[in-house]
């Protein structure tokens, strides 16, 4: 059975259009290769055509096997079919360290380019690290210009396609913009019902650049994430009046704010049941109600690389 089609949105200095719903690759408890690798083919099947990774996720290379083997399979005719977006990670947030970054990124997903390349966090760390916390030692400020100029050698050398942002405040979004030579198309945020990001939101549709919503459903049975969207009444109530599941109207929410969305499921079942959001609309009670929910932010960068002072800083910016 052919896939669901999913619409795409044009950014702003990206010379390919990033379809509106990706999944996202980031699994807790660490899904094994072979595990990750199948999620994706059977995400392929069921028409997800945007994919969302990160050095730091370790879901490079799977994802790398996954794309030669849909190839192999005629899953796909041709890897441009595909939108594939990574992250710089804050260990590699160093003028000179960004192409080879971007490049290592690259090789373990056996690609030539990326579609979308992100600033993970607005942060940088001195050292390569294999766990977290960090010690406050190693942690230091963005060098802002130097990491954008990085990014924009990846664009120029055709590393990538597009380069934005993640995690940025307007803050930090208003630095990048008064150097960039090429505008950031996007900034990738945690929002959902629950951290709806209504100042965030605005400040960057005023600024052109758009917002991929990540850990849409609050990431549920994840160690950043907790079961609050997935338990909400409100949301129950209003996914059994419109015959949806309360993942589903938490999605469909997000897409009825203009974001693109990355969620994840490595279910065969959830994973479709995730892109049935397209054909139908929440009612403007609906909407006046999931505008009421207290708000609270599920991801701190604290909870990462633990309480330092410049950690807490970013993670108080709008
Ligand atoms: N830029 C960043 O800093 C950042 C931070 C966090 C996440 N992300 C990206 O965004 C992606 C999505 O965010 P996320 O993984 O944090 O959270 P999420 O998509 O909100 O939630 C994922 C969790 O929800 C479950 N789930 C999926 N569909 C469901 C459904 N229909 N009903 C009930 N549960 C469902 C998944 O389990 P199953 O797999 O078992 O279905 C998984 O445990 C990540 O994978 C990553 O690529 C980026």
């Amino acid at each position: 059975m052919a896939g669901v089609a999913i619409p795409s949105v044009i950014l702003k200095g990206c010379d390919k259009a990033m379809p509106l719903i990706g999944m996202g690759t980031s699994s807790y408890p660490p899904a094994d290769t072979e595990t990750a690798k199948a999620a994706i083919l059977e995400a392929i099947q069921a028409g997800y055509r945007h994919f969302d990774t990160a050095f730091a996720y370790g879901s490079e290379k799977p994802l790398g096997e996954a794309i030669a083997e849909a190839l192999r399979l005629g899953l796909i005719q041709s890897r441009d079919e595909l939108f594939i977006t990574t992250k710089l990670w804050a260990s590699f947030a160093e003028r000179t360290q960004i192409v080879p970054a971007c490049k290592m990124s690259l090789k373990n997903l056996q690609l030539e380019y990326v579609d979308m390349y992100l600033i993970h966090w607005p942060v940088r760390l001195t050292e390569v690290i294999s766990r977290t916390p960090v010690a406050a030692e190693i942690l230091r400020p963005l060098d802002v210009k130097g990491v954008w100029e990085g990014m924009e050698e990846c664009k120029n050398l055709g590393l990538t396609k597009g380069i934005g942002l993640s995690n940025f405040s307007c803050k930090k979004i208003e630095e990048v913009l008064s150097i960039a030579k090429i505008p950031p198309a996007l900034n990738q945020v945690e929002m959902n019902p629950l951290w709806q990001q209504r100042q965030l939101r605005e400040f960057c549709r005023a600024k052109g650049v758009h917002i991929t919503a990540y850990s849409p459903l609050g990431a549920n049975n994840t160690k950043w994430g907790d079961n609050r969207i997935v338990e909400s009444d409100v949301l129950a109530n209003i996914a059994k009046a419109r015959g949806k599941t309360t993942a589903q109207v938490a999605l469909r929410w997000a897409q009825e704010q203009g974001v693109s969305i990355v969620t994840k499921s490595f279910n065969k079942e959830r994973m479709k049941q995730n892109l049935q959001i397209l054909d139908w609309a929440l009612h403007s009670e609906d909407l006046e109600k999931i505008s009421q929910l207290p708000q609270r932010k599920g991801l701190n960068l604290a909870s990462i690389m633990g309480p330092h002072q410049l950690v807490l800083e970013l993670d108080a910016e709008v």
